[in-house]
């Protein structure tokens, strides 16, 4: 077991920690699974105010679920679905203040309110998406998007 124990109350410093626990733990392993997994618990045990935290995988253009830690949730996407296929479409970032407000969104947990969605990409190509929701409406600042896009890189050389 691994226990960090990240002090969350200044965001800069929980991201500097995180990103580096995070670098601590996937560092000299191969394995996609046990890093996407292992991931997913340190990133939802840290951040407060979440409710799930995962991955999707691109498999054939399809967005298939990963490894992840919160409730059940839709197993397939197409790019043109969801806030998770947006992201892989547009390869941007998706910061979503309102769930309930994005056309298309796909409400795994009916406690979410809102979201952020990290592409994953390597060599040119969305080999995935890192997926995380709050249920407090506006949880994800910019900050937090620089916190996560840091977390998305690290995690790009271990999938
Ligand atoms: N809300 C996402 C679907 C995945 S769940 O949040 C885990 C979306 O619209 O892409």
């Amino acid at each position: 077991m691994f226990d960090f124990k990240i002090d969350a109350e200044n965001k800069a410093t929980m991201y500097r920690d995180l990103a580096s626990a995070l670098q601590g733990l996937v560092a000299g392993e191969t394995d996609a699974i046990a890093n996407m997994a292992n991931a997913s618990a340190l990133i939802y045990e840290t951040l407060p105010d979440v409710n799930w935290v995962g991955f999707y995988r691109n498999i054939g253009g399809e967005l298939v679920l990963g490894p992840f830690q919160g409730r059940p949730a839709c197993i397939r996407m197409s790019f043109d679905q969801g806030v998770c296929g947006a992201a892989a479409k547009t390869r941007q970032v998706q910061r979503v203040e309102d769930v309930h407000a994005f056309p298309g969104h796909i409400a795994c947990d009916s406690a979410s309110n809102s979201e952020i969605v990290v592409p994953l990409i390597r060599d040119g190509e969305v080999i995935g998406v890192l997926d995380i929701d709050s249920p407090k409406r506006a949880r994800f600042t910019a900050e937090d998007e620089a916190g996560v896009v840091k977390l998305g890189e690290i995690l790009t050389r271990v999938l």
